[in-house]
């Protein structure tokens, strides 16, 4: 543009004023952009790129207007926008000069973005990218851990939550309940104290934004840098990468179908240990409660925390839920954190964690300052759904259809794979461990299935030590026609990569 020859000029006082390259204002009437905002954006360009030098003078509102046929109060408001912003100043009564803003870098001392963006904190390198697994969005197919979402009541969900919209309270529109919303914190005790057998008062729930912002919170809390968290292998990869990114060592607490390794307790300290008792995380096994209270046993040795991640212990498919470990926990050392992704459905975004007497205030205050809180309206709208008895009833439906689902699936399963993989021995949960039966490299199958858009995630993923190779698939979301077929395409896979 600078190099046309062709400029708009100020006709009075061409010496001084500024010459504007003509193409500078092709207004473009047709356009929904404002004709002030026009003359501003090219304004200011031509000022950013420096065309328009500091302490030039620029054209009157009067003559520009003439000049690009525009009213004059359209100009005068785009001037005082651009003075607002400070790319231009008045002086002398009502001349305007462009303003003396630093020239852009030259290219020379330009800085390396992406050098820059390795400069990040250890913090963020923790969380790689090459260790997520990405999904297809478009179906759940055999993805581990998702619930069917199809039989969620959304009608309920919508008219309970519609009451909030229709009628807004003010208290749920506000800057309010900061360190927790009471109705809500009440609902969650009652239904840990009477499903899970956790001891609790309401006062020590603080919601949050899925189980992983409790995770994430409690690891920056209660660890620095090289502490030591004794945590479950197989385990929770999401879990470990936020101790990492916490600063902390992870010593691996083996767990096999036989039990959990209590008896390679880790010399010296432990600063916390990570556990799923009730489900556990992949296997979907439960920790007897002889384990449980020797691990309890260990931690109050130890002078260690324990995050008992109850995630998803609610779909046992004979009898109760086993109760959870923290209901056993005489010293106060256990955090219990919890989720509705699973009961209700993963993009709720909301879990929980009871936190001991102890540091519950400081814990709820950590929330509060992260930005922790959880959607007033939306935790209005669960505790109603919980209390109105909803809940209970979508628990006993999804209870009964998954573990329909469970059945069929390991029989299909069974037709389908026998001759490469065996599940474990478990009963929770809405996933499957299976392990292969002979040497096969499950990374690589895996990601032959997940180009067939299958979702399955491989065992090994979960170890860090000595893997034990296989896949982990979800049956919950997915009908009997659905497992055929996709069970079916995995064997195809499998047998492909093994022949
Ligand atoms: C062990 C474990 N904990 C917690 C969660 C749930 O976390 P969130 O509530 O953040 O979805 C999952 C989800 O799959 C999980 O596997």
């Amino acid at each position: 543009m600078r190099e046309r020859s062709s400029f708009l000029r100020n006709r009075k006082s061409s010496s001084q004023a500024a010459r504007l390259p003509v193409d500078a204002f092709s207004i473009d009437r047709a356009s929904r952009e404002p004709i002030q905002q026009q003359i501003y954006t090219a304004l200011r360009d031509l000022i950013l790129r420096g065309v328009l030098t500091p302490g030039l003078k620029l054209p009157s509102s009067r003559e520009l207007s003439r000049n690009i046929l525009v009213s004059r109060n359209t100009v005068v408001r785009a001037y005082e926008q651009l003075n607002s912003e400070g790319y231009v100043e008045t002086r002398h009564g009502a001349k305007t000069y462009v303003a003396n803003i630093p020239p852009p870098s030259s290219p020379a001392v330009r800085h390396d973005i992406s050098k820059m963006a390795g400069r990040v904190s250890r913090f963020a390198h923790a969380f790689d990218p090459e260790k997520r697994i990405s999904f297809s969005s478009d179906r759940s197919a055999l993805r581990p851990s998702t619930p069917d979402v199809a039989v969620f009541p959304f009608t309920t969900w919508n008219r309970l939550f519609g009451r909030y919209l229709l009628h807004p309270n003010v208290d749920l529109f506000n800057y309010n309940y900061d360190l927790g919303y009471p109705p809500l914190q009440a609902a969650i005790a009652r239904y840990i104290q009477a499903y899970r057998g956790v001891v609790c008062e309401p006062e020590q729930v603080v919601v949050t934004n899925g189980a992983q912002a409790a995770l994430d919170l409690l690891s920056r809390m209660l660890l620095k840098d090289g502490d030591v968290v004794w945590m479950e292998e197989p385990g929770y990869v999401n879990a470990r990468l936020v101790f990492s990114a916490a600063g902390a060592d992870i010593e691996p607490l083996n767990v096999t179908e036989e039990g959990w390794g209590l008896q390679n307790v880790p010399e010296g300290n432990i600063q916390l240990i990570y556990t799923t008792p009730s489900c556990q995380h992949p296997l979907g096994l439960s920790m007897r409660v002889e384990q449980r209270l020797r691990l309890l046993d260990i931690a109050n040795r130890k002078a260690a925390w324990i995050i008992e991640d109850d995630f998803d212990s609610e779909y046992r498919l004979f009898g109760r839920s086993i109760p959870a470990m923290q209901g056993n926990d005489k010293f106060g050392l256990t955090i219990y954190v919890g989720t509705f992704a699973k009961t209700l459905f993963p993009a709720i975004r909301v879990g929980f964690m009871v936190v001991p007497q102890s540091i519950c205030e400081q814990v709820k205050r950590a929330a509060l300052y992260c930005g922790q809180q959880v959607s007033l309206p939306l935790q209005a709208t669960l505790s109603d759904f919980i209390m109105n008895g909803h809940f209970a009833s979508h628990l006993r439906r999804t209870r009964r259809l998954y573990a329909e689902r469970r059945e069929a699936f390991l029989k299909l399963g069974h037709k389908y794979l026998n001759e490469w993989m065996e599940p474990f021995e478990a009963d929770v949960g809405i996933q499957i461990a299976f392990r292969f039966k002979r040497p096969l490299d499950d990374v690589a199958i895996a990601s032959k299935a997940n180009d067939m858009k299958l979702n399955v995630v491989p065992l090994s993923r979960y170890y860090y030590r000595e893997p034990i190779r296989g896949l982990l698939l979800g049956y919950a979301a997915i009908d009997e026609r659905a497992m055929q077929s996709h069970l079916a395409l995995l064997a195809e896979v499998i047998k492909e990569q093994t022949s």
